[in-house]
Formats: structure tokens, C-alpha cells, sequence
């Protein structure tokens, strides 16, 4: 699986990528409904990759199965958007991404990597806490800027959390 940076001419892929990833919330309590949730429009993929803020996972025969999408925000690499495609989840490629975004952070010399996630579902705060992301109890301005968004487009509030990974802790799983 090669992991590369996002092209513009990828952005018209990403849209079923993020729909089949969404799938695996069809079966998680109380979060079905983002199954059929909205999903980040073509056009703001390519914004993001124009500012070389996205990567993909790609198979040798040149299918994409997976992407990140991020955005650095004063010195901290925000992650937007980790999905990978129902037939390709559970390999690691989400792993690889992670690990990408990870790096261009160090590269840039950022600070840290951060994200919003559901505190409660497997595949999110858990794995992410696996990585080397530790919650934070105090967000900060800009990470409640974002929560208290996603609770205005219903994501519960309780189940939400942020969560920070300084430079120097990402741990490697595959
Ligand atoms: C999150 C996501 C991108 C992970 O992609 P992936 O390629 O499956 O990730 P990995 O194979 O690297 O697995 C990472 C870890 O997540 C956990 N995990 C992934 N899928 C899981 C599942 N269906 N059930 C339970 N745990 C799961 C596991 O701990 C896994 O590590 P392990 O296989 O070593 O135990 C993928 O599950 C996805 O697209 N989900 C839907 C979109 C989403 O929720 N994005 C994140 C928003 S915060």
C-alpha cells in the first residue's frame, strides 16, 4: 500500500471513500445516522490539497482505499477527516496515514498533531490513544471552537473529546 500525497485529481474519489468508511458507524449505538451523515464536498478536498494538507492510500494497481485530510493551524497539524474504505479497514492503512500526517508535522516542525473524536467507539479515541494521543480535559480555544461545531451539527457532546499528540510520542503499530 502506497501512501503518497493527495492529487487534485484524487478529490473526486474521496466522497465514496469517506461514504464506505462511514458504514461502520451502521452499527455502533446511537451514531447510525452517520452512516448517511454529510460528507466533506470535492471542492474542499482540493483547497486542502492545493495547501499539500491531504495523503492517500493507494494499491499497486492504483485504486485509493483511504485518506487523511489536515490543516495546519498556527503550530499544531490539525486532523480533519481519517477514513479508509469499508473493504480496506482493519490493515493498518489508517495506521500508515496517521503516520504520514505524523511526519509532515515533524518535518514542518510543528508542535503536535490534534483531533476531535468520539471518546466511546473502538476505532476512534481507543486506537488513537494507542498512537500516542492523550486526551485533553482542557481544549483550549480553538479544539472547543471545534467541538462546540460539531455539537451544533449533532454530534453528541458527551461522547466527544480532544486529543493531542506532542511530537516525539507517536507510537508505530504496523
Ligand atoms: C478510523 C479508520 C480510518 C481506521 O482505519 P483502519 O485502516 O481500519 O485502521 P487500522 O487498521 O490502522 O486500525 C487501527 C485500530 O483501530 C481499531 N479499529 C479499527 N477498526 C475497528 C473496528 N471495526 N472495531 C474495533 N476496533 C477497530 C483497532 O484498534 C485497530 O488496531 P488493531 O487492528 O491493531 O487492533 C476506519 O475505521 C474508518 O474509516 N472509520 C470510519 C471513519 C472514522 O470513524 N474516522 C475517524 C473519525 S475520528
Amino acid at each position: 500500500m502506497l501512501i503518497r500525497p493527495a492529487r487534485l485529481t484524487d478529490a473526486a474519489d474521496l466522497p465514496a471513500i469517506e461514504k464506505s468508511a462511514a458504514q461502520l458507524y451502521s452499527g455502533a449505538a446511537g451514531l447510525a445516522w452517520l452512516a448517511d451523515g454529510p460528507l466533506i464536498a470535492q471542492a474542499a478536498h482540493e483547497s486542502r490539497i492545493l495547501q499539500q494538507s491531504v495523503w492517500v492510500a493507494e494499491t499497486d494497481e492504483g485504486v485509493l482505499t483511504g485518506f487523511i485530510s489536515t490543516e495546519i493551524v498556527d503550530t499544531e497539524l490539525h486532523i480533519w477527516e481519517l477514513s479508509v474504505h469499508m473493504d480496506w479497514q482493519r490493515r493498518g492503512i489508517g495506521g500508515l496515514l496517521m503516520a504520514s500526517a505524523y511526519q509532515h508535522a515533524l518535518a514542518q516542525g510543528l508542535s503536535a498533531l490534534t483531533l476531535t473524536t468520539f471518546s466511546d467507539v473502538a476505532w476512534c479515541a481507543p486506537a488513537y490513544a494507542r498512537l500516542g494521543f492523550q486526551q485533553l480535559l482542557q481544549p483550549g480555544q480553538r479544539l472547543q471552537e471545534t467541538l462546540d461545531a460539531e455539537a451544533l451539527h449533532g454530534l453528541p457532546p458527551g461522547r466527544r473529546i480532544a486529543m493531542r499528540l506532542p511530537m516525539g510520542m507517536f507510537t508505530q503499530r504496523h
